[in-house]
């Protein structure tokens, strides 16, 4: 086979049309700007915000975490204006999938579309598992005790009430919630945006009532110094351990381009994408130093390796109820972001069986729901099984290295359209080409050198499997390659 084949594109114009097909393969244009920036902002503040920015702190960065906040998000920043140029100007569902198919072609599309499983369906199984956390703290506190058996991961060390250990069996609640939304997003997409309005704004309350609240509490003499002195090796505080922090917290931005899965189902797409994915980052990177310089200004920052730091803030404040409302903006903050990933999944799904690479079912769309049904629960059934089955640690790692991987093509799409279909009309244009995507594309591959080998190693071993799938299934049925024999 020649490497044309493998590189065969799909033109700017093809991918439009089939954005805007009708019948059995068609999703509904149901959503408005207010609808689109909600599903980023339901997509990004989550488990990132309520758990990792104690440990990121405790362990890495000290009060340099507010620092530590900033640099990820402006990698992010980066990273949104080139999906902003992307989306607006390609507003089907397929996300980079589609941005990848339009520039390096078949092969690499299929690679990225692969390794986009890792962030969404893997991101979802991963905030699962944190919404399984905080719903087995918040039932305690009402008196209502689960087996601990029943609520971790598969194998797990956990230790039961009479002070004996055992394994565990399966993460039951972190299976539930993954289930429970499939249903809800197979009934439609309308009623689950509406579900994820309401929840937006719940989380986005309680986040800003910490704010608000614990600001007068804030003792600055616990931010100095901003960054605490190195220990001597690498990560563990100093400049290195704000960089550390960084690609940890990373996790927590991960989301604001679920905005782009849902182009196809947006009004005005051009208008529509480049507000919903810059407006959530910005309003969630606001959002993260401030509850960042908060909660350090409230607890000295080696007291917060704990699961719930947040909750650990406002005890400081001494309001024992507010810790109550912390849990339950926690856990609908997660459920939003389970919901997001789960929805962004079968959105990519659809474009990558449109285009013949995966089976028809992927793309089948329910008759009265208008939902890619099929698609939806058979990756709800395999997240729950992952969300059940599978340490948070783990999913974690592979979903970071997962999203920064395609994040990095992202911005590499962005500067070679701009060459090679330079005269197509850019509803947005990034500023500052080639300097911003080229610094998207250095900040990105920055914070995956921060990651362990383990998971370089697995996402090697990942795709592997999904280039195996790509010879076997997708080449021989691509539509592209059938078009251009
Ligand atoms: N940004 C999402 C979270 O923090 C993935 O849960």
């Amino acid at each position: 086979m020649s490497a044309s084949t493998l590189m065969v594109r799909k033109s700017l114009d093809a991918i439009a049309r089939s954005g805007s097909e009708d019948g059995e393969h068609a999703l509904n244009k149901s959503l408005g700007w207010f609808s689109i920036t909600a599903i980023g902002v339901g997509g990004i503040i989550g488990a990132g915000i309520f758990v990792l920015t104690g440990t990121a702190a405790a362990q890495y960065a000290g009060p340099g975490i507010m620092l530590s906040f900033v640099i990820a998000g402006l990698a992010c920043v980066f990273v949104g204006l080139c999906y902003s140029e992307l989306a607006a100007m390609i507003p089907v569902a397929g996300s980079s999938y589609t941005y990848t198919y339009a520039t390096l072609g078949e092969f690499a599309a299929w690679v990225i579309g692969w390794d986009l499983v890792l962030e969404y369906a893997m991101g979802a199984a991963t905030a699962s598992v944190g919404w399984s956390g905080y719903a087995v703290s918040l039932l305690a506190d009402v008196g209502i005790h689960l087996p601990p058996a029943l609520t971790a991961a598969t194998g797990t060390v956990v230790k039961l009430a009479d002070g004996t250990e055992t394994h565990a069996i399966f993460n039951v609640p972190a299976a539930f919630i993954v289930l429970a939304l499939t249903f809800m997003l197979v009934r439609g997409t309308r009623e689950s945006a509406r579900v994820n309005n309401v929840m937006v704004m719940i989380k986005l309350a309680v986040v800003l009532s910490f704010i608000l609240i614990g600001m007068w509490y804030v003792d600055t003499s616990k931010w100095a110094p901003l960054v605490p002195e190195n220990t001597g090796a690498f990560g563990e505080y100093g400049w290195s351990g704000v960089l550390r922090g960084a690609a940890v917290v990373f996790f927590a931005y991960i989301g604001f381009d679920a905005v782009s899965t849902a182009a196809q189902e947006a009004k005005l797409p051009q208008r529509d994408m480049p507000i919903g994915i810059l407006g959530s980052l910005l309003l969630c990177t606001a959002l993260y130093v401030a509850v960042a310089a908060v909660l350090t200004g409230l607890v000295p920052y080696k007291d917060l390796n704990v699961a719930d730091p947040i909750a650990k803030g406002v005890d400081a404040i001494g309001m024992g109820w507010f810790s109550a409302v912390i849990k339950i903006g926690a856990l609908t903050g997660i459920t939003t972001v389970i919901l997001v990933l789960l929805y962004g999944q079968s959105r990519i799904f659809f474009t990558i069986s449109k285009d013949g690479l995966l089976p028809q079912l992927f793309s089948r769309v329910h008759p009265r729901f208008g939902t890619p049904y099929l698609s939806q629960m058979l990756i709800g059934f395999c997240v729950a099984l992952l969300a059940g089955a599978v340490p948070i640690g783990l999913l974690g790692e592979m979903v970071s290295i997962g999203t920064l991987f395609a994040f990095v093509l992202v911005c590499a799409a962005v500067l070679y359209l701009r060459k090679s279909d330079a005269d197509v009309h850019r509803p947005f244009r990034v500023p500052g080409v080639p300097v911003i995507p080229i610094l998207g594309i250095l900040m990105c591959l920055t914070l995956m050198a921060g990651l362990p080998f383990d998971t370089w190693a697995r996402l090697v071993v990942w795709m592997a499997v999904g280039v195996v799938i790509y010879f076997f299934y997708g080449r021989k049925r691509s539509l592209a390659q059938q078009e251009a024999a």
